[in-house]
Formats: C-alpha cells, structure tokens, sequence
C-alpha cells in the first residue's frame, strides 16, 4: 500500500486530487466514487480544476434503498450536490435506491460494472472496517447486495438525518468482491475515530471481521491518513 499521512483533510483533498489527475493522465475512463464526509475535500479540488469529466464514466459504490434519487439524504443526491454539479460526467451511475425489487437492482448494477470495469476506485473507511457498505462478515467476493446497516452505522449517519428513526435500515452496495476488481483503490480516512479501522486494514490479517483488510490483497492501494487515523500503526 501506498501510504501518505496528511496534515488535515485539505492537503488530503490535494493529494487525492493528485491521484485522480495522474488516473486521468493514464487514460481512466471509469471512477468509482463514494459518499460521506472523508471525500468531500477530494470532490472541492476536483470540482474547482481544469479536469474534464465529460467522456468519462462514474459508478457510484452505494445507496440507501427506499430513497428516491432527489432525496436529499440520498447518495445520489450528495453526489449531484459535491460534484456532478460541477463536473458533468457522459455517465453517472449509482445504485438505483428507489426499486425494492432487490434481485433486478443488483443484478442491473452488477452488468453495469461488468460493462463499465472501475480504473480508479475511490472509498471511505467505516469506524467497524467497512468499505462501501459492506460490513464485518461481508463475503469477500460478494458483489452488489442488499445490505442490513448495523446499529453503529446507523448511529453513524444519523447525523445527516432530523432523527435516528429516519435513518435508512437497507442499503444496496457493491460488494468487497466488485471493489476489488478496480484497477486501482484510493481510500480515505481522517480523525482518531478511525485509528483502530485504519490499523486493522493495513496491519492486522486479512479477515471478513474487518473488510478493508482484504485491500492487502489488492496490487494498487493508495490510502490518506490524517495523523490521528494512522495514531495506532505500529
Ligand atoms: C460511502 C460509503 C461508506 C463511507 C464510510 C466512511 O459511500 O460507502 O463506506 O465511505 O462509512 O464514511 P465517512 O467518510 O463519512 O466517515
């Protein structure tokens, strides 16, 4: 793995950015993109640059099921928000939260991965070790699923919603499996909440206990620490 250990999340925003750039400069055609706090920076430099989005592909990892795509709580709608505003791509797809048929929204958003093959896969870390939503247990080839949150992703994202109650219990997600099919993985993770996730992934076994620490086994991992995340690598 590829590790940089940032000073806070703007300079982590300037080399995500940096990341992507030199994707783009080797001719990606396809991004993998996630939601949540850990990308926004990332999202501002790329949303303020030169850099032109308009061939390329987007593939979103996940969505809340039940949220329709103009919900504000959606991902689909955090996306438009921080970047497709901005930066049009040709396509953009995320995984369809409004159609509670569960077999035809995974197996649609599996053939459009299949059809789209991610360069560059952008994620967050979950406090637990998750990676999209795909929580500890997770098979390791799993493709897109519907996934029950756990309580503490719940408590986790409450904070986006007027109370817990409102949180979404379901969510579809690309599988560990689908991620690891990415030519290149670029994960994010700021704060001390994240410091035993982030020394998990990269320094304990690779496990379904921990999902991120079957990046060890992928070939190109850049990771971004502040220096309270990286405080419990050996
Ligand atoms: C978001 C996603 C999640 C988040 C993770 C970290 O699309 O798949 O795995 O990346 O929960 O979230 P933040 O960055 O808000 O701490």
């Amino acid at each position: 793995m590829d590790l940089h250990i940032v000073k806070d999340q703007a300079e982590g925003g300037r080399v995500g950015f940096q990341v992507f750039k030199a994707a783009l400069d080797d001719g990606a055609k396809v991004l993998g993109l996630a939601t949540g706090s850990s990308p926004i920076t990332i999202y501002n430099e790329l949303a303020g640059s030169q850099l032109d989005f308009s061939q390329l592909t987007s593939v979103n990892l996940d969505e809340y099921v039940g949220l329709k795509a103009d919900h504000p709580q959606s991902y689909h709608y955090f996306m438009q928000q921080n970047l497709f505003n901005a930066k049009p791509f040709a396509h953009s797809y995320v995984p369809d939260g409004s159609n509670l048929d569960e077999a035809a929204a995974t197996s649609q958003y599996d053939q459009i991965i299949a059809d789209n093959p991610i360069d560059l896969q952008l994620l967050g870390l979950g406090q637990n070790g998750h990676i999209g939503f795909n929580e500890p247990g997770t098979d390791p080839e799993s493709t897109t699923h519907k996934v029950t949150l756990t309580e503490s992703t719940i408590a986790a994202n409450a904070r986006f919603f007027e109370n817990e109650d409102d949180v979404p219990r379901y969510a579809y997600s690309m599988g560990i499996g689908s991620i690891l099919k990415a030519k290149q993985i670029l994960i994010v993770a700021y704060g001390e909440a994240k410091a035993s996730a982030v020394a998990a992934m990269i320094e304990g076994p690779v496990t379904p206990d921990v999902p991120a620490s079957y990046l060890q086994t992928h070939p190109r991992v850049t990771v971004i620490l502040d220096a309270a995340a990286a405080s419990q690598l050996k």
